[in-house]
Protein backbone atom coordinates (compact mmCIF):
# COMPACT_ATOMS: atom_id res chain seq x y z
CA UNK A 1 0.00 0.00 0.00
CA UNK A 2 1.19 3.13 -0.70
CA UNK A 3 2.19 5.60 2.41
CA UNK A 4 2.36 9.62 3.37
CA UNK A 5 3.50 11.61 5.91
CA UNK A 6 1.54 14.59 7.43
CA UNK A 7 3.98 16.51 9.54
CA UNK A 8 2.36 19.28 11.98
CA UNK A 9 4.26 21.97 14.03
CA UNK A 10 2.33 23.75 16.63
CA UNK A 11 4.97 26.54 15.62
CA UNK A 12 4.36 26.68 11.95
CA UNK A 13 1.08 28.68 11.72
CA UNK A 14 -0.21 30.48 8.51
CA UNK A 15 -3.00 32.63 9.67
CA UNK A 16 -6.06 32.95 12.13
CA UNK A 17 -8.83 30.75 10.97
CA UNK A 18 -11.11 32.91 9.22
CA UNK A 19 -14.48 33.20 9.20
CA UNK A 20 -15.35 34.65 6.16
CA UNK A 21 -14.13 31.48 4.42
CA UNK A 22 -17.06 29.74 4.77
CA UNK A 23 -18.94 31.86 2.92
CA UNK A 24 -21.99 31.15 0.41
CA UNK A 25 -23.50 33.21 -2.51
CA UNK A 26 -27.19 33.83 -3.02
CA UNK A 27 -28.16 34.96 -6.34
CA UNK A 28 -31.40 35.59 -8.45
CA UNK A 29 -30.79 32.69 -10.67
CA UNK A 30 -32.74 29.74 -11.50
CA UNK A 31 -34.49 28.40 -8.22
CA UNK A 32 -31.79 29.70 -5.42
CA UNK A 33 -33.64 32.50 -3.97
CA UNK A 34 -37.54 31.65 -5.20
CA UNK A 35 -38.86 27.45 -3.83
CA UNK A 36 -35.39 27.88 -2.57
CA UNK A 37 -34.29 30.04 0.13
CA UNK A 38 -37.89 31.75 -0.14
CA UNK A 39 -41.47 30.30 -0.39
CA UNK A 40 -44.43 31.50 0.76
CA UNK A 41 -46.89 29.03 0.89
CA UNK A 42 -44.53 26.17 1.57
CA UNK A 43 -45.42 24.22 4.78
CA UNK A 44 -42.02 25.47 6.89
CA UNK A 45 -41.67 29.05 5.60
CA UNK A 46 -42.57 31.66 8.06
CA UNK A 47 -44.99 35.25 7.80
CA UNK A 48 -41.46 36.69 5.37
CA UNK A 49 -41.95 33.35 3.28
CA UNK A 50 -38.63 32.34 4.17
CA UNK A 51 -37.89 28.08 4.36
CA UNK A 52 -37.46 27.28 7.78
CA UNK A 53 -36.41 23.97 6.47
CA UNK A 54 -33.55 25.78 4.35
CA UNK A 55 -32.52 28.01 7.18
CA UNK A 56 -32.34 25.32 9.18
CA UNK A 57 -29.72 23.76 7.08
CA UNK A 58 -28.16 27.09 6.16
CA UNK A 59 -27.14 27.19 10.33
CA UNK A 60 -25.80 23.64 10.00
CA UNK A 61 -23.76 24.01 7.45
CA UNK A 62 -21.81 26.26 9.07
CA UNK A 63 -22.30 29.51 6.38
CA UNK A 64 -20.69 32.62 7.78
CA UNK A 65 -21.66 35.15 5.14
CA UNK A 66 -23.63 35.12 1.93
CA UNK A 67 -22.67 37.47 -1.26
CA UNK A 68 -26.16 38.46 -2.91
CA UNK A 69 -27.90 39.42 -5.62
CA UNK A 70 -25.20 38.33 -7.86
CA UNK A 71 -23.53 37.12 -10.04
CA UNK A 72 -24.73 37.98 -13.56
CA UNK A 73 -27.76 39.34 -12.47
CA UNK A 74 -26.55 42.00 -10.70
CA UNK A 75 -25.15 43.36 -13.49
CA UNK A 76 -28.90 44.65 -14.93
CA UNK A 77 -30.43 45.02 -11.19
CA UNK A 78 -32.24 47.86 -10.45
CA UNK A 79 -32.38 47.36 -6.62
CA UNK A 80 -35.12 49.75 -6.14
CA UNK A 81 -37.45 47.44 -7.97
CA UNK A 82 -36.90 44.78 -4.83
CA UNK A 83 -38.21 47.27 -2.06
CA UNK A 84 -41.40 48.40 -0.48
CA UNK A 85 -45.13 47.09 -1.21
CA UNK A 86 -44.45 43.45 -2.80
CA UNK A 87 -47.72 43.94 -4.98
CA UNK A 88 -46.39 47.06 -6.74
CA UNK A 89 -43.08 45.71 -7.41
CA UNK A 90 -41.99 45.60 -11.20
CA UNK A 91 -41.43 42.45 -12.81
CA UNK A 92 -38.53 42.80 -15.17
CA UNK A 93 -36.27 40.31 -17.93
CA UNK A 94 -33.29 39.21 -16.66
CA UNK A 95 -30.59 39.64 -19.54
CA UNK A 96 -28.48 37.73 -17.95
CA UNK A 97 -30.58 34.40 -17.31
CA UNK A 98 -33.24 34.91 -19.71
CA UNK A 99 -35.74 34.95 -17.34
CA UNK A 100 -38.70 36.94 -15.65
CA UNK A 101 -37.12 38.55 -12.34
CA UNK A 102 -40.62 39.46 -9.91
CA UNK A 103 -38.85 41.30 -7.32
CA UNK A 104 -40.69 39.60 -4.81
CA UNK A 105 -37.56 38.91 -3.09
CA UNK A 106 -35.09 41.79 -2.71
CA UNK A 107 -33.10 43.90 -0.27
CA UNK A 108 -35.05 44.07 2.73
CA UNK A 109 -35.88 40.36 2.39
CA UNK A 110 -32.28 39.28 2.12
CA UNK A 111 -31.55 41.11 4.40
CA UNK A 112 -33.51 40.41 7.15
CA UNK A 113 -32.86 36.77 5.56
CA UNK A 114 -29.40 36.91 6.70
CA UNK A 115 -30.22 38.21 10.68
CA UNK A 116 -32.56 34.53 10.72
CA UNK A 117 -29.73 32.49 8.95
CA UNK A 118 -26.90 34.34 11.55
CA UNK A 119 -24.70 35.24 8.51
CA UNK A 120 -22.91 38.23 7.25
CA UNK A 121 -24.04 39.88 3.98
CA UNK A 122 -22.03 40.31 1.17
CA UNK A 123 -23.72 42.92 -1.19
CA UNK A 124 -22.90 43.62 -5.19
CA UNK A 125 -23.60 46.51 -6.39
CA UNK A 126 -24.32 46.64 -10.27
CA UNK A 127 -21.36 47.87 -12.43
CA UNK A 128 -22.48 46.54 -15.51
CA UNK A 129 -25.26 48.55 -16.68
CA UNK A 130 -25.11 51.53 -13.69
CA UNK A 131 -22.82 53.49 -11.90
CA UNK A 132 -21.65 55.47 -8.69
CA UNK A 133 -24.94 57.21 -8.07
CA UNK A 134 -27.18 53.85 -8.00
CA UNK A 135 -24.53 52.78 -5.61
CA UNK A 136 -24.49 55.21 -3.24
CA UNK A 137 -28.32 55.02 -3.26
CA UNK A 138 -28.13 51.83 -2.27
CA UNK A 139 -25.63 52.24 0.47
CA UNK A 140 -27.93 54.80 1.78
CA UNK A 141 -30.79 52.78 1.78
CA UNK A 142 -28.74 49.78 3.97
CA UNK A 143 -26.34 52.28 5.92
CA UNK A 144 -27.56 55.47 6.96
CA UNK A 145 -29.43 56.06 10.08
CA UNK A 146 -32.28 58.50 8.75
CA UNK A 147 -33.45 62.24 7.69
CA UNK A 148 -32.55 61.48 3.92
CA UNK A 149 -34.79 59.83 1.46
CA UNK A 150 -33.65 56.36 1.16
CA UNK A 151 -32.81 56.15 4.98
CA UNK A 152 -36.05 57.09 5.60
CA UNK A 153 -37.74 55.13 2.78
CA UNK A 154 -35.88 52.00 4.17
CA UNK A 155 -37.62 52.84 7.89
CA UNK A 156 -40.97 53.36 5.95
CA UNK A 157 -40.76 49.57 4.72
CA UNK A 158 -40.18 48.32 8.40
CA UNK A 159 -36.68 48.47 9.10
CA UNK A 160 -35.77 52.19 11.17
CA UNK A 161 -32.51 50.80 12.10
CA UNK A 162 -29.74 50.85 9.27
CA UNK A 163 -28.54 46.71 8.33
CA UNK A 164 -24.80 48.29 8.50
CA UNK A 165 -23.52 45.85 5.76
CA UNK A 166 -19.99 46.01 5.60
CA UNK A 167 -18.77 44.30 3.03
CA UNK A 168 -19.61 45.48 -0.53
CA UNK A 169 -18.35 43.75 -3.86
CA UNK A 170 -18.08 46.15 -6.80
CA UNK A 171 -19.81 44.76 -9.46
CA UNK A 172 -19.42 41.36 -11.10
CA UNK A 173 -17.24 39.67 -13.72
CA UNK A 174 -17.19 42.45 -15.81
CA UNK A 175 -14.12 41.24 -18.14
CA UNK A 176 -16.57 38.54 -19.45
CA UNK A 177 -18.43 39.12 -22.27
CA UNK A 178 -21.57 37.47 -21.23
CA UNK A 179 -21.65 39.77 -18.71
CA UNK A 180 -24.68 42.94 -18.89
CA UNK A 181 -22.61 46.16 -19.42
CA UNK A 182 -18.79 43.82 -19.90
CA UNK A 183 -16.06 46.54 -19.92
CA UNK A 184 -12.50 46.96 -20.31
CA UNK A 185 -10.06 47.03 -17.29
CA UNK A 186 -9.11 50.45 -17.40
CA UNK A 187 -13.08 51.31 -17.81
CA UNK A 188 -13.74 48.90 -14.58
CA UNK A 189 -10.94 50.01 -12.56
CA UNK A 190 -11.74 53.72 -13.17
CA UNK A 191 -15.49 53.54 -12.17
CA UNK A 192 -14.92 50.75 -9.25
CA UNK A 193 -12.50 53.23 -7.57
CA UNK A 194 -14.82 55.98 -7.66
CA UNK A 195 -17.71 53.97 -6.65
CA UNK A 196 -15.65 53.09 -3.76
CA UNK A 197 -14.44 56.65 -3.05
CA UNK A 198 -18.12 57.97 -3.24
CA UNK A 199 -19.53 54.99 -0.90
CA UNK A 200 -17.06 55.63 2.04
CA UNK A 201 -18.13 59.36 1.95
CA UNK A 202 -21.20 58.44 2.72
CA UNK A 203 -19.54 55.73 5.07
CA UNK A 204 -16.04 55.20 6.06
CA UNK A 205 -16.44 51.98 7.59
CA UNK A 206 -16.62 49.56 4.53
CA UNK A 207 -14.63 46.86 3.08
CA UNK A 208 -14.72 46.41 -0.72
CA UNK A 209 -13.99 43.91 -3.55
CA UNK A 210 -12.84 44.48 -6.82
CA UNK A 211 -13.80 42.78 -9.67
CA UNK A 212 -10.25 40.11 -10.59
CA UNK A 213 -10.49 38.04 -13.95
CA UNK A 214 -13.86 35.49 -14.51
CA UNK A 215 -11.17 32.79 -14.08
CA UNK A 216 -7.76 31.60 -15.01
CA UNK A 217 -8.84 30.69 -18.36
CA UNK A 218 -9.87 34.13 -19.26
CA UNK A 219 -7.31 35.92 -21.94
CA UNK A 220 -6.60 38.32 -19.81
CA UNK A 221 -5.98 36.79 -16.36
CA UNK A 222 -3.58 38.79 -14.67
CA UNK A 223 -3.11 41.49 -16.93
CA UNK A 224 -6.94 42.25 -15.89
CA UNK A 225 -5.95 42.19 -12.36
CA UNK A 226 -2.78 44.73 -12.47
CA UNK A 227 -4.79 47.35 -15.00
CA UNK A 228 -7.79 46.56 -12.25
CA UNK A 229 -5.96 47.20 -9.32
CA UNK A 230 -3.33 50.03 -10.28
CA UNK A 231 -6.83 52.44 -10.80
CA UNK A 232 -8.46 50.81 -7.62
CA UNK A 233 -5.30 50.05 -5.21
CA UNK A 234 -5.47 52.74 -2.80
CA UNK A 235 -9.55 52.21 -2.45
CA UNK A 236 -10.24 48.55 -1.82
CA UNK A 237 -9.35 45.63 0.13
CA UNK A 238 -9.37 43.04 -2.10
CA UNK A 239 -9.50 41.70 -5.57
CA UNK A 240 -11.95 39.18 -6.68
CA UNK A 241 -11.39 35.16 -7.91
CA UNK A 242 -13.81 32.92 -9.57
CA UNK A 243 -13.16 29.11 -10.08
CA UNK A 244 -15.29 26.36 -11.46
CA UNK A 245 -14.26 22.89 -11.78
CA UNK A 246 -15.84 19.96 -13.63
CA UNK A 247 -15.10 16.19 -14.71
CA UNK A 248 -14.55 16.29 -18.46
CA UNK A 249 -14.25 13.65 -20.62
CA UNK A 250 -14.00 10.78 -17.97
CA UNK A 251 -11.00 12.30 -16.77
CA UNK A 252 -11.65 11.57 -13.08
CA UNK A 253 -7.95 11.73 -12.13
CA UNK A 254 -7.71 15.36 -13.73
CA UNK A 255 -10.51 16.50 -12.05
CA UNK A 256 -9.82 15.49 -8.20
CA UNK A 257 -6.25 17.24 -8.65
CA UNK A 258 -8.87 20.85 -9.59
CA UNK A 259 -7.52 22.47 -6.38
CA UNK A 260 -4.02 22.22 -8.27
CA UNK A 261 -5.78 25.30 -10.31
CA UNK A 262 -7.47 26.66 -7.52
CA UNK A 263 -3.42 26.94 -5.99
CA UNK A 264 -2.38 28.68 -9.28
CA UNK A 265 -5.37 31.64 -9.41
CA UNK A 266 -4.15 32.28 -5.62
CA UNK A 267 -0.57 32.53 -6.08
CA UNK A 268 -0.98 34.15 -9.23
CA UNK A 269 -3.48 36.73 -7.93
CA UNK A 270 -1.26 37.56 -4.72
CA UNK A 271 1.91 37.97 -7.19
CA UNK A 272 -0.08 40.37 -9.18
CA UNK A 273 -1.68 42.54 -6.80
CA UNK A 274 1.74 42.60 -4.55
CA UNK A 275 3.41 43.56 -7.80
CA UNK A 276 1.09 46.96 -8.20
CA UNK A 277 1.33 47.44 -4.36
CA UNK A 278 5.39 47.63 -4.53
CA UNK A 279 5.10 49.44 -7.99
CA UNK A 280 2.54 52.27 -6.12
CA UNK A 281 4.81 52.18 -3.42
CA UNK A 282 2.29 51.49 -0.99
CA UNK A 283 2.21 50.11 2.68
CA UNK A 284 -1.22 48.47 2.18
CA UNK A 285 -1.86 44.98 0.93
CA UNK A 286 -5.07 43.53 -1.59
CA UNK A 287 -6.34 40.27 -0.34
CA UNK A 288 -8.57 37.70 -2.39
CA UNK A 289 -12.34 37.10 -1.85
CA UNK A 290 -12.60 33.92 -3.63
CA UNK A 291 -16.24 34.57 -3.93
CA UNK A 292 -17.19 32.45 -6.56
CA UNK A 293 -16.25 28.68 -6.80
CA UNK A 294 -17.26 25.37 -6.90
CA UNK A 295 -17.98 21.75 -8.73
CA UNK A 296 -20.18 22.97 -11.31
CA UNK A 297 -20.92 20.97 -14.84
CA UNK A 298 -20.69 24.65 -16.55
CA UNK A 299 -20.13 22.53 -20.44
CA UNK A 300 -23.80 20.63 -19.50
CA UNK A 301 -24.97 24.39 -19.28
CA UNK A 302 -23.54 25.65 -22.37
CA UNK A 303 -24.50 22.58 -24.65
CA UNK A 304 -28.25 23.07 -23.95
CA UNK A 305 -30.01 24.89 -26.69
CA UNK A 306 -30.21 28.87 -25.85
CA UNK A 307 -33.03 29.66 -23.78
CA UNK A 308 -35.89 31.37 -25.70
CA UNK A 309 -38.86 31.41 -23.24
CA UNK A 310 -39.21 33.75 -20.34
CA UNK A 311 -39.91 32.19 -17.56
CA UNK A 312 -40.10 33.17 -13.34
CA UNK A 313 -37.34 30.71 -11.49
CA UNK A 314 -37.10 28.09 -14.45
CA UNK A 315 -34.72 24.97 -13.12
CA UNK A 316 -31.29 26.52 -14.26
CA UNK A 317 -27.62 24.85 -12.76
CA UNK A 318 -29.42 22.33 -10.62
CA UNK A 319 -26.56 20.24 -10.89
CA UNK A 320 -26.86 17.11 -8.90
CA UNK A 321 -23.72 16.33 -6.90
CA UNK A 322 -21.37 12.91 -6.34
CA UNK A 323 -19.22 11.30 -4.19
CA UNK A 324 -15.99 12.45 -6.31
CA UNK A 325 -17.64 15.94 -6.46
CA UNK A 326 -17.82 16.38 -2.61
CA UNK A 327 -14.23 15.17 -2.67
CA UNK A 328 -13.15 17.68 -4.93
CA UNK A 329 -14.92 20.41 -3.06
CA UNK A 330 -13.07 19.19 -0.31
CA UNK A 331 -9.98 19.69 -1.23
CA UNK A 332 -10.68 22.82 -2.91
CA UNK A 333 -11.66 23.85 1.09
CA UNK A 334 -8.04 22.78 1.91
CA UNK A 335 -6.52 24.79 -0.64
CA UNK A 336 -8.18 28.29 0.55
CA UNK A 337 -7.94 27.49 4.20
CA UNK A 338 -4.19 26.65 3.68
CA UNK A 339 -3.88 30.22 2.17
CA UNK A 340 -5.81 31.91 4.54
CA UNK A 341 -3.16 34.42 4.76
CA UNK A 342 -3.87 35.93 1.78
CA UNK A 343 -7.59 34.56 1.06
CA UNK A 344 -9.68 37.05 3.29
CA UNK A 345 -13.24 35.68 2.18
CA UNK A 346 -14.83 33.10 -0.01
CA UNK A 347 -18.04 32.19 -1.14
CA UNK A 348 -18.93 28.85 -2.30
CA UNK A 349 -21.22 29.28 -5.23
CA UNK A 350 -24.56 29.11 -4.54
CA UNK A 351 -26.56 28.21 -1.51
CA UNK A 352 -29.64 26.65 -2.94
CA UNK A 353 -30.70 24.37 -5.95
CA UNK A 354 -27.91 26.69 -8.33
CA UNK A 355 -25.04 24.35 -8.16
CA UNK A 356 -26.11 24.44 -4.14
CA UNK A 357 -24.64 22.04 -1.24
CA UNK A 358 -28.98 22.15 -0.36
CA UNK A 359 -31.23 20.95 -2.74
CA UNK A 360 -35.36 21.20 -2.30
CA UNK A 361 -38.71 20.17 -3.94
CA UNK A 362 -40.55 22.94 -4.71
CA UNK A 363 -43.49 23.13 -1.74
CA UNK A 364 -41.71 19.76 -0.52
CA UNK A 365 -38.63 18.61 0.52
CA UNK A 366 -34.86 19.72 1.11
CA UNK A 367 -32.15 18.18 2.03
CA UNK A 368 -28.06 17.73 1.90
CA UNK A 369 -25.84 17.15 -1.14
CA UNK A 370 -23.08 15.19 -1.01
CA UNK A 371 -20.88 18.48 -1.33
CA UNK A 372 -22.79 19.86 1.97
CA UNK A 373 -20.78 17.84 4.41
CA UNK A 374 -16.67 18.73 3.83
CA UNK A 375 -18.17 22.30 3.89
CA UNK A 376 -19.91 22.07 7.16
CA UNK A 377 -17.14 19.43 8.76
CA UNK A 378 -14.73 22.61 7.74
CA UNK A 379 -16.74 25.38 8.88
CA UNK A 380 -17.61 23.25 12.08
CA UNK A 381 -13.93 22.25 12.48
CA UNK A 382 -11.27 24.62 11.51
CA UNK A 383 -10.70 26.66 14.46
CA UNK A 384 -7.62 28.93 15.60
CA UNK A 385 -4.87 29.13 13.44
CA UNK A 386 -4.07 27.45 10.23
CA UNK A 387 -0.93 25.27 10.58
CA UNK A 388 1.62 24.62 7.73
CA UNK A 389 0.70 20.86 6.79
CA UNK A 390 3.71 19.22 5.51
CA UNK A 391 2.48 16.66 3.47
CA UNK A 392 4.95 14.10 1.61
CA UNK A 393 2.72 11.72 -0.80
CA UNK A 394 3.29 9.41 -3.71
CA UNK A 395 2.17 11.53 -6.81
CA UNK A 396 0.01 10.09 -10.06
CA UNK A 397 -0.20 11.38 -13.32
CA UNK A 398 -3.05 13.49 -14.32
CA UNK A 399 -3.63 14.59 -18.06
CA UNK A 400 -4.45 18.09 -17.02
CA UNK A 401 -1.98 19.54 -14.12
CA UNK A 402 1.01 17.11 -14.77
CA UNK A 403 1.94 15.29 -11.46
CA UNK A 404 -0.33 15.75 -8.81
CA UNK A 405 0.04 14.47 -5.23
CA UNK A 406 -2.44 11.44 -4.05
CA UNK A 407 -3.02 12.89 -0.46
CA UNK A 408 -3.71 16.72 -0.35
CA UNK A 409 -4.57 17.81 3.53
CA UNK A 410 -4.72 20.97 6.35
CA UNK A 411 -4.66 21.43 9.77
CA UNK A 412 -5.87 23.75 12.65
CA UNK A 413 -4.90 24.26 15.49
CA UNK A 414 -7.43 25.13 18.21
CA UNK A 415 -6.73 27.85 21.43
CA UNK A 416 -7.47 24.63 23.24
CA UNK A 417 -5.44 22.56 22.07
CA UNK A 418 -7.18 20.57 19.88
CA UNK A 419 -6.43 19.84 16.06
CA UNK A 420 -8.31 19.10 13.00
CA UNK A 421 -6.67 17.50 9.72
CA UNK A 422 -8.59 17.40 7.02
CA UNK A 423 -7.38 14.92 3.84
CA UNK A 424 -8.30 14.21 0.95
CA UNK A 425 -7.17 10.53 -1.07
CA UNK A 426 -7.11 11.45 -5.15
CA UNK A 427 -6.11 7.92 -6.02
CA UNK A 428 -9.20 6.29 -8.02
CA UNK A 429 -8.60 2.63 -7.13
CA UNK A 430 -6.19 2.69 -4.40
CA UNK A 431 -6.01 3.05 -0.57
CA UNK A 432 -3.34 5.42 1.12
CA UNK A 433 -1.61 4.75 4.23
CA UNK A 434 -0.99 8.25 6.32
CA UNK A 435 1.03 8.57 9.62
CA UNK A 436 0.69 11.88 11.14
CA UNK A 437 3.96 13.27 12.34
CA UNK A 438 2.84 15.26 15.70
CA UNK A 439 6.26 14.78 17.49
CA UNK A 440 6.55 18.66 17.41
CA UNK A 441 3.95 19.18 19.95
CA UNK A 442 6.19 17.95 22.68
CA UNK A 443 3.07 16.10 23.78
CA UNK A 444 1.43 12.39 22.83
CA UNK A 445 -1.22 13.34 20.34
CA UNK A 446 -3.73 10.27 18.92
CA UNK A 447 -6.56 10.27 16.25
CA UNK A 448 -9.83 10.72 18.25
CA UNK A 449 -13.13 11.78 16.04
CA UNK A 450 -12.82 10.84 12.59
CA UNK A 451 -14.88 10.31 9.67
CA UNK A 452 -14.53 9.71 6.02
CA UNK A 453 -16.98 10.60 2.91
CA UNK A 454 -16.16 7.86 0.41
CA UNK A 455 -18.46 4.91 -1.22
CA UNK A 456 -17.54 2.37 -3.71
CA UNK A 457 -19.45 3.92 -6.52
CA UNK A 458 -18.00 7.45 -6.73
CA UNK A 459 -20.85 8.41 -8.76
CA UNK A 460 -23.69 7.91 -6.36
CA UNK A 461 -25.58 10.73 -5.23
CA UNK A 462 -27.90 11.85 -2.48
CA UNK A 463 -31.72 12.19 -3.44
CA UNK A 464 -34.90 13.39 -1.84
CA UNK A 465 -35.95 9.48 -1.35
CA UNK A 466 -32.26 8.44 -0.07
CA UNK A 467 -30.57 11.67 1.49
CA UNK A 468 -28.17 10.20 3.31
CA UNK A 469 -26.74 7.80 0.94
CA UNK A 470 -23.72 9.88 0.92
CA UNK A 471 -22.70 11.36 4.19
CA UNK A 472 -19.71 11.09 6.20
CA UNK A 473 -19.24 7.95 8.29
CA UNK A 474 -16.98 6.88 11.13
CA UNK A 475 -13.51 6.05 10.19
CA UNK A 476 -12.72 2.04 9.70
CA UNK A 477 -9.51 2.82 8.57
CA UNK A 478 -8.08 4.75 12.00
CA UNK A 479 -5.55 2.11 14.50
CA UNK A 480 -7.26 2.51 17.67
CA UNK A 481 -4.59 4.68 19.59
CA UNK A 482 -2.24 5.44 16.85
CA UNK A 483 -1.11 8.10 14.76
CA UNK A 484 -1.77 6.17 11.65
CA UNK A 485 -5.19 6.01 9.35
CA UNK A 486 -5.98 4.28 5.52
CA UNK A 487 -7.92 6.67 3.77
CA UNK A 488 -10.02 4.83 0.90
CA UNK A 489 -9.82 5.63 -2.63
CA UNK A 490 -11.36 8.76 -3.37
CA UNK A 491 -12.10 10.08 0.14
CA UNK A 492 -12.71 13.46 2.21
CA UNK A 493 -11.40 12.67 5.59
CA UNK A 494 -11.48 14.80 8.85
CA UNK A 495 -9.54 13.29 11.84
CA UNK A 496 -8.88 14.97 15.35
CA UNK A 497 -6.48 14.81 17.11
CA UNK A 498 -6.54 14.76 21.01
O1 LIG B 1 -22.62 31.20 -10.19
C1 LIG B 1 -23.10 31.20 -11.50
C2 LIG B 1 -22.48 32.32 -12.34
O2 LIG B 1 -21.14 32.06 -12.54
C3 LIG B 1 -22.51 33.71 -11.75
O3 LIG B 1 -23.70 34.37 -11.99
C4 LIG B 1 -21.39 34.39 -12.47
O4 LIG B 1 -20.80 35.40 -11.72
C5 LIG B 1 -20.44 33.26 -12.81
O5 LIG B 1 -20.07 33.28 -14.15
Amino acid sequence: MQHATVTLDPAFTIAPVRRRTFGSFVEHLGRCVYTGIYEPGHPTADPDGFRQDVLELTRELGVSMVRYPGGNFVSGYRWEDGVGPRASRKKRPDLAWHTIETNQFGTDEFLRWCGRAGVEPMMAVNLGTRGVAEAVDLLEYTNHPGGTHFSDLRALHGTPKPYDVKLWCLGNELDGPWQVGFKTAHEYGRLAAQTARAMRMLNPDLTFVAVGSSGSAMPEFGAWEAEVLAETYEEVDMISAHAYYEEVDGDLGSFLASNLDMEHVIRAVTATADHIGARLKSSRRINISFDEWNVWYLSRFQNQPPITSWETAPRQLEDIYSVADAVVVGSLLISLLRHSDRVEAACQAQLANVIGPIFTEPGGRAWRQTIFHPFAQASALARGAVLHTAVSSPVYETRKHGDAPLIDAVATHSPSGEVALFLVNRSIDEPVRVTVDTRAFGRELRIGDATVLADDDVYAVNTADAPDRVAPHPHPGVTAGSLEVVLPPVSWNVLTLH
